[in-house]
């Protein structure tokens, strides 16, 4: 008897199912990053201080007092980064503007910030990937925190001006697919202002709401603007979701998943969507509720052309009395060092449960999607079997809900580089691309060789 396994294609480490819509052309393949993640160069050309530097230079906040002063050394090696995007074959990139980078502390244009980002897009369309642009992606000039930052309506209007100046600055340059206004406004509102983990380190369910409801009115009065600077893209905005799961099968804990699933999904897309906050909400947070002045909805729900889900785990949830609701964990589940779950189902599971509760439900694009392991360079090689298998079941998982009927147009693989995770400084390495901070070598890991692999394939037919 022959137990040779049959030959394994390296695409087939990762790639979609035979026969799978994510398989046809049109689908868009990318991977993503954000700025002050990789960037770098926090002090040059006119660079203000963000949120995030203050926040990392704060003793006790960032895992080994971190920060993203040099990251991955972007700023200066953006055209190597070009060539592995391209070396990949992805049809397009996503990426973030560091506000603080591009606009100087009187609303003006700072002409040496915005030139890096002419460049980028240039490089990119000279290597044939269209952009994704996220105008926010957590770094808030410093100096709009320091008058109150999201919990002041004014910063809502700032953003607005920014997305006009940068959407008019760049018109002309590459060939931006679409805008982002927000990455994840649950984290900025919640972790920023609510919990405190992420900066502007505040703590404050209250403060939360109000945060979540200025930086939604912010998205709403740069929509128009970016329509008219840019009618050709495509504008829309991109929320971390995650399914929540009743640990036992009972009514108390389904409740409490389902409350959960309020607080993480419905707080950001029911206003977006349905033009209201979920009522339920405020069970959870008495009190809570924002200051909504009359019209914000309105702006908040206007018609978005695509919706972005950063897709990463699940919620296992238990009932600990009336509203009050706990997380469950579950040893004996496959885990990755961020402690998150891997459960590909909840993908599937989440966006038919989204085409369900959401009549307007927009086109969604898998913004984010992927996970960090301990990966080491080995004789040249990184083999990262975890994520390998971890990407290959998720593009199952959306593959099954686009045959259920749910319109998903792309995913972007979470992430280009191993980079800076936030309050987990470098020790979470959540690249295609292996980064060694000591000497900026990048080695692709053998889930970027076989992601690389499919999407030829792919374009070969
Ligand atoms: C998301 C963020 C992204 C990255 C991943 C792991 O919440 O948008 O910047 O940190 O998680």
């Amino acid at each position: 008897m022959d137990l040779t396994p049959p030959p394994v294609s390296l695409a087939d480490l990762v790639a979609p199912p035979a026969g799978s819509p994510m398989r046809r052309r049109e689908f868009i393949f990318g991977a993503g990053t954000s700025s002050y993640q990789i960037e770098g160069a926090a002090h040059e050309d006119g660079r203000l201080e963000s949120i995030w530097d203050r926040f990392s230079a704060t003793p006790g906040k960032v895992l080994r007092g971190e920060d993203g002063a040099v990251a991955c050394d972007h700023y200066h090696r953006w055209q190597e980064d070009l060539d592995i995007l391209q070396r990949l074959g992805v049809d397009a990139y996503r990426f973030s503007i560091a506000w603080p980078r591009v606009m100087d502390q009187g609303g003006q244009p700072n002409e040496r910030g915005i030139d890096f980002y002419k460049r980028l897009l240039d490089g990119l369309a000279e290597r044939g990937i269209r952009a994704f642009v996220t105008l926010y992606h957590w770094d808030l000039p410093q100096h709009l925190e320091d008058r109150g930052g999201w919990l002041n309506r004014e910063t809502a209007y700032r953003f607005a001006d920014y997305a006009d100046l940068m959407s008019r600055k760049l018109a002309g340059h590459g060939d931006v697919a679409a805008w982002t206004t927000h990455n994840e406004p649950w984290c900025a509102a919640y972790l920023g202002y609510g919990d405190g983990h992420h900066a502007p380190g505040l703590a404050n369910p209250r403060w939360a709401a109000q945060a979540m409801h200025h930086l939604l009115l912010g998205h709403g009065l740069a929509l128009p603007a970016l329509r008219a600077n840019a009618p050709g893209a495509q504008h829309g905005i991109v929320a971390n979701c995650a399914p929540g799961y009743a640990d036992r099968d009972t009514a108390a804990d389904r409740d409490a998943a389902s409350l959960f699933e309020t607080y993480q999904n419905r707080w950001v897309l029911d206003p977006l969507l349905k033009g209201e906050y979920p009522a339920e909400l405020w069970r959870y947070w008495k009190g809570c509720e924002p200051l909504v002045l009359p019209g914000d909805m309105e702006l908040i729900r206007q018609p978005i052309d695509y919706l972005g889900i950063n897709f990463y785990s699940r919620a296992v949830l238990r009932s600990q009395g009336p509203d009050t609701i706990a997380w469950v964990r579950h040893p004996d589940v496959e885990r990755t060092t961020m402690d998150w779950e891997v459960y590909p189902q909840g993908m599937q599971d989440l966006f038919e449960a989204f085409k369900r509760d959401y009549a307007n439900l927009p086109p969604l694009y898998v913004t984010e999607n992927g996970m960090s392991s301990h990966d080491s360079v080995a004789h040249g090689e990184v083999d990262d079997v975890q994520r390998q298998n971890y990407i290959k079941q998720h593009f199952a998982a959306c593959s099954r809900a686009m045959d259920s009927g749910v319109d998903v147009r792309g995913y972007f693989i979470w992430s280009l580089l191993d980079n800076f995770e936030w309050a987990f400084g470098y020790e979470r390495r959540f690249g295609l691309v292996h980064v060694d901070f000591e000497t900026q070598q990048r080695t692709l890991k053998r889930s970027a060789l076989a992601y690389a692999d499919f999407l030829r394939e792919r374009a070969a037919g």
